[in-house]
């Protein structure tokens, strides 16, 4: 499918790939600058919710710019009329819930880099769109950089064919500590009652279990949490049967909290992972905020991370079904 839509104009901005044909992002400013108030946005959102969500499957990414998107009410107000169902957040970032659908982006030091991934990638039911809003762009660096992730596949599988077809045939399995309460000083620091919304551990156990995860608890209070046998790469409909590197390897691999090997017990080698990391780096797109940009990522098809922040920086975000 093409561009077509009289209601946004086609833009380009800084970063910008085109990818197997598609450019990523796609960039969608106001048909009339002069109508670049949020009722238009909500209006022309409206009227293209179903050709809106076909971009975002063929571009991956979609970037409205050049609108007057103030705030969280705003940024709420955008998700709702598109109606797509919320799900709720699983996993290691401490996120503080702001209006209706709408959380901070991570509330851990902007000093780290958060690493590549795709959004509750080891959870059982993950997010289809992962729609970030900045409401305050960082002086300097604060990126939220993606990867096509059939990339990624496609580079592994030219470089490494049998380390490749050997975790795929395995599966992969992971270990993380959670600790005991949350930990805003960390990245990922959201302590397991936060994260399964219940301080008894009984019922933790239940909820985790149906998210597929078993836990061990610690003297510490905290719990390490086990996943797995988990895919390395995941292929989904519509997506032009691309090979998704769907997994947490390079993010896992070797951490002080964390752990992944192969669901057998199989060590994965570290060049491997290493090499990965660079390619994941080379494939990136470096898109750059602007205030009011609100952008929406398929999280089966991309990666996405967050680069070092100087402060301050205001990163909101949704996740849809
Ligand atoms: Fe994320």
């Amino acid at each position: 499918m093409g561009f077509f839509c009289e209601d946004f104009k086609e833009g380009q901005c800084e970063g910008q790939k085109v990818v197997d044909g598609e450019v990523m992002p796609l960039v969608l400013q106001p048909a009339d600058p002069n109508k670049n108030d949020i009722e238009s946005l909500l209006q022309a959102v409206e009227k293209n919710k179903d050709w809106f969500e076909q971009m975002i499957i063929k571009n991956s990414a979609v970037l409205i710019r050049g609108f007057d998107v103030k705030n969280a009410e705003d940024f709420n107000e955008i998700i709702e009329t598109f109606g797509w169902e919320d799900i709720h957040y699983v996993g290691p970032a401490p996120r503080t819930h702001i209006h209706k659908r709408v959380w901070t982006a991570n509330e851990g030091p902007l000093s780290e880099f958060i690493y590549y991934h795709h959004e509750m990638v080891l959870i059982k039911e993950y997010p289809k769109k992962v729609i970030l809003f900045c409401e305050i762009p960082s002086p300097e660096g604060g990126e939220t950089p993606f990867v096509p992730s059939f990339k990624v596949t496609e580079r592994m599988l030219e470089e490494f064919p049998e380390a490749v077809r050997e975790m795929e045939e395995k599966g992969l399995k992971y270990s993380f500590t959670a600790l005991g309460s949350n930990n805003p000083s960390s990245m990922r620091g959201r302590g397991w009652e936060d994260t399964f919304r219940t301080s008894d551990k009984i019922e933790a156990e239940k909820r985790a279990k149906a998210l597929g995860v078993d836990m061990e608890w610690l003297d510490n209070g905290g719990v390490k949490t086990i996943l797995g046998p988990r895919p390395l790469t995941k292929v989904f409909e519509e997506r032009k049967g691309r090979r998704m590197w769907f997994n947490s390897v390079v993010g896992m691999h070797g951490k002080e909290l964390s752990s992944a090997m192969m669901a057998d017990g199989t060590e994965i080698p570290s060049n491997v992972v290493e090499r990965c990391g660079e390619i994941i780096e080379e494939e990136s797109i470096q898109f750059k905020w602007q205030k009011g940009d609100v952008v929406f990522l398929d999280n089966y098809a991309l990666l996405h991370g967050r680069r070092p922040s100087l402060p301050p920086r205001r990163v909101l975000v949704a996740t849809c079904k």
